[in-house]
């Protein structure tokens, strides 16, 4: 399988990044509510030692993507669909990136404000400050929930193509050949 994509099929590198950072997403939507549902502080902290660099890694991920969209590959065409599919699949896959990029941002904004990493990573975890305080901890909550109605919505889109379109979308997303 070619590292780029082609017409009909996304290429290896494309395929590995989209998958690895669904598997992030997963794992820092879970480490993020369950660490902020914690008391206890060297509880929340031993949580965000695994969430925060989770967190920088999605950022660099997402980036690596959308340089490799912007200077060495190109997408594979459109499936052919309603123009409002089309649309809206375009819009989703946008708004994974906005979402991606404002929860790093909203996330680093609260370490920096609140002077949390030592804390965190320092073994400090009695100082753990309450992130509740810091205004990017809005739109951080916001933009997890925003990310989990897209996620349920993106993964609906792909399984009602694939299983009861049968038009091979998910197949293109995969490491085998486009059917
Ligand atoms: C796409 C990337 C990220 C996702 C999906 C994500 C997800 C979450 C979720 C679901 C929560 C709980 C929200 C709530 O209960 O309302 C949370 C909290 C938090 N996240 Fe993230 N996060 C991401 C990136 C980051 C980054 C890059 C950092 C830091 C550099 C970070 C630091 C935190 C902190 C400090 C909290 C607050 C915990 C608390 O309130 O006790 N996150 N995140
Ligand atoms: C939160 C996790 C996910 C994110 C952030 C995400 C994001 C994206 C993005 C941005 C694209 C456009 C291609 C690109 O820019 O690389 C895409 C395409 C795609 N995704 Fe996901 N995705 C996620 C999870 C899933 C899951 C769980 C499935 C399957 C059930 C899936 C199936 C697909 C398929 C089939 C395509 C290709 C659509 C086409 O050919 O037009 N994705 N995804």
């Amino acid at each position: 399988m070619a590292a780029k994509s082609t017409s009909n099929h996304y290429g290896s590198v494309a395929v590995t990044i989209h998958w690895l950072a669904a598997l992030l997403i997963i794992a820092l939507i879970g480490s993020g509510f369950r660490g902020s549902g914690i008391e206890d502080a060297a509880a929340k902290a031993a949580i965000l030692r695994v969430h925060v660099p989770l967190g920088i890694a999605i950022l660099l991920l997402t980036v690596a993507r959308i340089a490799w969209w912007l200077f060495a590959d190109k997408k594979p065409n459109p499936i052919p669909m309603p123009a409002w599919q089309d649309w809206s699949a375009r819009a989703t896959h946008f708004v994974f990136y906005v979402i991606i990029l404002g929860m790093a941002a909203s996330g680093i904004g609260m370490l920096v404000l609140s002077g949390a990493g030592p804390a965190i990573f320092g073994g400090a975890a009695e100082t753990l400050p309450d992130f509740m305080n810091y205004k990017p901890r809005i739109p951080h909550g916001i933009g997890a929930r925003a990310m989990l109605v897209l996620f349920v919505f993106h993964s609906c889109a792909a399984l009602y193509h694939e299983f009861i379109k049968r038009d091979g979308l998910l197949s293109r997303m995969s490491y085998g050949r486009s059917s």
